[in-house]
């Protein structure tokens, strides 16, 4: 291999280069634009807008209506009265959260006929920017000369406090400061949240999460993947908990929806909350991730899956019971082998060793940058060995440990028992905590024969992978007392733990005794759980934070020489969760030597995937007649079909979903929601041939409302641009 790039040499680096350089690669910052140069890329592309469209503090613009949904997911203000587009799978929470068997919102959808219907979500807020500002002096303020890291640390987080509350004092703002390119910069959000969100529209999950997990990262694709929900607020238009008196939210600015389509090569422009990626990483970082990390945690997750997959279909009980652990685990396990795939396919980590070439050529005769250079090179040399040992332990306790319910759920008595021998207070004090506890778990939430089918293949694999000086001295023990046989281990403590015994439980709660705990803290599977646990918080995670820090100073230093001397691209920090804005083109791929994949999808795809005996493409009649007599409206493309999803070159990444897709004049063109699962490796390098982000064309949408659903009264609420 060594030899092969060798021999690719001088040419071969600047083709590679010159490809980046032509990249759609990104997330910027949109309070930026201009002032970083960026503005001037994106009009070469066709952009329509100024920068002030898109962002300003002073005149209502785009940003007004970008919305942080939920946890991690962006949605859209399209209405005067607050009513904002995400994702099916952003929203799919709050659905089964208000859904019933009789009520089955998940299953039929719902589409709410005035604001009486509209339904709400508790535990569901959003939040809007208000502005954001660099306050990198001031949070750097008094660390000049402090060489302690947990001093500086301190001086730091003091000076952040003070920060967020002078931003916040006397207003109903909640305000953040995040670090952003390993802290070489800081900002400070203020963001607006409201509290009282309700869901007003969602397709079927056979239309919204059409084509299930076979088609999840994948392209071509054909589901609806969006909720619709409305912002209230109180009546004088700020956020307020959930009353009947609140009204819809009136926002600064309303996104205009174009329905007149898009064709290739169109600029496209996402604007939201990207989570997390990590591009500035060294090759260090990268051959750890593509050659020990992700393969870990795909072999792990495929143990897993294949188990949970025979117990759901044994049962509807069993389906339901392992629907959503199933999907979150076959979620990111696709996505790690689609990234591997990628940064194999583009020789990631030579790329990364010649771009550190290529630094360090343009660094010899700058002694000091030189030198800081080899120190940032031999820094990561000796810290990701450290890192990657006990990465891999965590992943263990993540996707081994964590997988098994059992361990999971007596692992929360741990700090009850902790807290019971502390405080030495009678029972009777923690008694309803206890019982809360244990209302959760009788009867089980999980099955008892698939965990215990979990706890063999990955306790066997533990064993097996993990050499007996680094495994938890507990497990070792218990491992040798069952003569190393995890089956006769699992058949004692599934059959005899206190733990998973109805009567044991409930005799426990009926008379207090010192004894009754002891007993139960003696039981083989709380030690088995207490000890991972322990050794997680105690040993893994401190190791894994400090060896973290050095990673960021490193990496800090790192990066820097990049900007500083490497000028040959725009740099723009890796997403945290802020508010971004990334450009590109509706464009099609070539995934693999010979097969190439069209821009968009329609209807008919629809048809041609359509099998009413596979759940996952199940098509209604309803659907089905609406397309075969093609009752397209004005929703019909110029080619006079119903246009489903398109792709484009936009630098996505989870916390992207439900972000508006916008055309150069910043009009909705549709909502993002996924990427094409060749090109996930763009957490970690964006390839300009081969990553696409996945969008809804916004005329399914509205074609869903209008023709299947008949909601003209929301239709009406908004602006459709014809
Ligand atoms: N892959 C999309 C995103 O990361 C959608 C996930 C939800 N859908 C699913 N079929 N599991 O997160
Ligand atoms: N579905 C992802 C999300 O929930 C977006 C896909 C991606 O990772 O780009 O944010």
């Amino acid at each position: 291999m060594n030899l092969k790039i060798k021999r690719i040499g001088i040419s071969g680096i600047y083709l590679f280069i010159s490809l980046f350089l032509l990249a759609d690669e990104g997330m910027w910052l949109p309070q930026l634009l201009q002032a970083t140069g960026v503005y001037q890329k994106m009009k070469q592309a066709g952009c329509k807008l100024t920068p002030e469209q898109i962002y300003s503090v002073n005149q209502s613009s785009l940003k007004d209506a970008i919305v942080l949904f939920g946890g991690g997911c962006t949605a859209e203000i399209v209405s005067e009265k607050g009513l904002i587009i995400t994702n099916h799978h952003c929203g799919y929470s709050s659905i089964v959260g208000l859904s019933t068997v009789e009520k089955n919102y998940l299953k039929k959808g719902y589409w709410a006929k005035n604001h009486q219907e509209e339904l709400y979500c508790p535990n569901l807020s959003v939040s809007i920017v208000v502005r954001i500002e660099d306050v990198t002096k001031e949070v750097l303020k008094n660390t000049n000369g402090i060489t302690d890291k947990k001093e500086r640390n301190n001086v730091i987080n003091k000076n952040i406090q003070e920060i967020v509350q002078k931003a916040t004092q006397g207003t109903h703002y909640n305000a953040v400061v995040k670090p952003y390119s390993y802290e070489l910069q800081y900002f400070l959000i203020v963001y607006e949240t409201f509290k009282d969100v309700r869901l007003v529209a969602a397709p079927p999950e056979h239309i919204g999460k059409f084509g299930g997990e076979d088609d999840n990262w994948m392209w071509p694709r054909h589901n609806a993947d969006f909720t619709m929900f409305r912002i209230y607020a109180s009546k004088d238009n700020k956020p307020a908990e959930y009353s009947p008196d609140n009204v819809p939210y009136q926002p600064k600015y309303v996104i205009p929806i174009s329905i007149k389509g898009y064709k290739e090569g169109d600029f496209t422009m996402v604007y939201g909350f990207p989570g997390r990626t990590q591009e500035y990483l060294s090759s260090y970082a990268v051959d750890i991730i593509v050659n020990d990390i992700d393969p870990r945690r795909v072999q792990l997750r495929e143990k897993k899956l294949n188990i949970l997959e025979k117990y759901m279909k044994q049962s509807e009980v069993l389906n339901l019971k392992y629907a959503s652990a199933y999907a979150s685990i076959a979620n990111y396990y696709k996505k790690w082998k689609g990234e591997m795939l990628g940064l194999k396919k583009y020789n990631a980590v030579e790329y990364k060793k010649q771009l550190e070439q290529q630094l360090k050529s343009i660094l010899q005769n700058k002694p000091t940058a030189l030198d800081s250079f080899n120190l940032v090179i031999k820094n990561f040399s000796e810290l990701y060995p450290k890192y990657q040992y006990y990465q891999r332990l965590a992943d263990y306790y993540q996707e081994c440990f964590m997988a098994i319910d059992a361990i999971k759920y007596i692992g929360n008595f741990v700090d009850f028992f902790t807290e019971y021998n502390r405080y030495k207070m009678g029972l009777s004090n923690q008694l309803d905590k206890l019982k809360t506890q244990l209302s959760k778990s009788i009867p089980y939430s999980f099955h008892l024969p698939a965990d215990k089918e979990l706890f063999i293949a990955l306790m066997t694999d533990y064993f097996n992978t993990i050499q007996e000086k680094d495994r938890i001295p507990f497990l070792d023990s218990l491992y040798k007392q069952f003569q190393q046989d995890v089956q006769k281990m699992a058949d004692y403590l599934y059959e005899k733990s206190l733990f998973l015994s109805e009567a044991a439980l409930k005799d426990l709660l009926s008379t207090e005794s010192d004894q009754k705990i002891r007993d139960f803290e003696s039981d083989l599977f709380y030690r088995l759980a207490q000890s991972v646990k322990l050794n997680f918080y105690s040993q893994i995670l401190p190791n894994i934070k400090e060896i973290e820090e050095s990673i960021t100073d490193n990496q800090k230093m790192f990066l820097k020489l990049m900007m500083d001397y490497k000028k040959d691209k725009l740099y723009y920090p890796d997403a945290n969760s802020t508010l971004r804005v990334a450009f590109g083109k509706v464009k099609k791929y070539e995934p693999r030597d010979g097969v190439r994949y069209n821009y968009f999808t329609t209807s008919k795809g629809i048809l041609e995937k359509q099998n009413n005996n596979n759940e996952d493409y199940y098509v209604d009649d309803s659907l089905r007649t609406l397309f075969i007599k093609k009752e397209f409206g004005r929703y019909a493309d110029k080619d006079g079909e119903l246009h489903i999803a398109f792709i484009a070159s936009n630098h996505t990444t989870g916390g992207n979903s439900g972000s508006p897709v916008f055309n150069a004049n910043g009009e909705l063109i549709g909502t993002n929601f996924d990427r094409c699962w060749e090109g996930t490796m763009s957490d970690i390098m964006y390839h300009p041939e081969i990553c696409r982000n996945i969008v809804l064309d916004v005329r399914y949408t509205l074609f869903l409302l209008d023709k299947y659903a008949h909601c003209d009264w929301l239709l009406k609420e908004m602006k459709i641009v014809q």
